[in-house]
């Protein structure tokens, strides 16, 4: 990850200092989960089915761009099954021993959480196989001819993995899930009472107008709007009386140089340099992030998404397009 990304306000991507933030405002239970209607719905069912029938529930993958809440469902998830949770992540488990020793310590019915799972090496995904399919553990004692294959039982267990990639996973990985859920970015209205839901808790004074503004350049992710509030927070109570009007709200994203459809100034970046210097595109991802001096990854897991989203770039065989869209919201004239 390029150090310029990390500076990013609109990034989707956790910031270091921002961990508490995100525990603060993380909703516990599914009640509190705002938005993702469908794979809520899905999940409330799966879930109480699993509790009657007092077994552990399918194994859940969870998917879609970074910030939606993904960790935040694995957690509501383990919170309405009432069961304990261990988190990890797919490059923290290195050797095949560590996901043994992990694996080996859950309790019945306990959520193992892999975050980033498409990072999980091969060694460490053949452990997962048998552990999701049988609970059971395929150890090997010895060398050579005398070696022994031992198969030891697992506590019964639910492993929830996310990933923004889940292209990338392998497919015998994914095909052991029996859960399969893509998040999407969120809806307006769904943004708006994410907004309202982060002001509550942090005591902020907002109006609704403000609301509306942060929830409108929030790019339809939950994170970014958590991050928006709390920088117009800072600038409402540094410039400002503390509360936070919309005319606040938008001088403080104007300092930002958040606009109003939610882009910083590596999208505009990005999507200037398509126009300027590719004529509009088609141009491949590695030659887009070599001249916007951005990791390929950031720009495909990070930028992308959102844009595609709002239908500003295109994703064709040959690389990426800018849209008409695009160009008039840059001040640019159609091509
Ligand atoms: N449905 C939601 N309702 C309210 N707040 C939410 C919701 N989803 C996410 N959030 C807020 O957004 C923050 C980021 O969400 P989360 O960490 O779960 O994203 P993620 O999908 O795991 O991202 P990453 O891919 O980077 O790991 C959370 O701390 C939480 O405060
Ligand atoms: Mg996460």
């Amino acid at each position: 990850m390029g150090t310029e990304e990390v500076q990013r306000i609109i990034s989707a991507r956790p910031r270091g200092e921002e961990a508490g933030m995100e525990e603060h405002l993380r909703p516990r239970r599914l009640t509190e989960y705002i938005g993702q209607e469908r794979v809520k719905e899905q999940l409330e069912i799966f879930i109480r089915a699993a509790r009657e029938r007092d077994e552990p529930l399918d194994h859940v993958l969870l998917y879609g761009p970074p910030g939606l809440g993904k960790t935040t469902l694995a957690h509501c998830i383990a919170n309405e099954l009432g069961v304990g949770m261990r988190v990890t992540s797919g490059p923290a488990i290195e050797r095949p021993g560590d996901l043994a020793a992990i694996l080996t310590n859950l309790s019945e019915k306990d959520v193992l959480f892999i975050d980033e799972i498409h990072r999980l090496n091969h060694a460490v995904e053949e452990i997962l196989y048998p552990a999701m399919e049988d609970y059971a553990l395929d150890i090997v004692i010895g060398k050579g001819p005398g070696a022994r294959a031992l198969r030891l039982d697992l506590p019964r267990f639910t492993l929830v993995g996310a990933t923004t990639r889940a292209g990338m996973l392998a497919s015998p990985l994914r095909d052991r899930f029996g859960v399969v859920n893509r998040l999407d970015f969120y809806g307006g209205r769904e943004m708006e009472q994410i907004v309202a839901r982060g002001a509550r808790i942090l005591e902020v004074t907002v109006e609704p107008a403000a609301i509306q503004e942060l929830a409108r350049r929030a790019r339809g992710t939950p994170r970014v709007a958590n991050r928006l509030l709390k920088r117009s927070r800072d600038y409402a109570q540094v410039r400002s009386d503390g509360r936070l009007s919309a005319e606040v709200a938008r001088e403080a994203l104007t300092l930002l140089q958040v606009d109003e459809l939610g882009l910083d100034e590596v999208d505009r970046r990005i999507m200037t340099v398509l126009i300027e210097k590719f004529g509009g595109g088609p141009v491949g991802l590695d030659t887009l992030a070599a001249v916007v001096a951005e990791e390929p990854e950031t720009l495909e897991d990070v930028c992308e998404p959102y844009l595609l989203q709002i239908g500003f770039l295109q994703r064709t065989p040959r690389g990426r397009c800018v849209t008409t869209a695009a160009r008039s919201h840059l001040g640019y004239p159609g091509p």
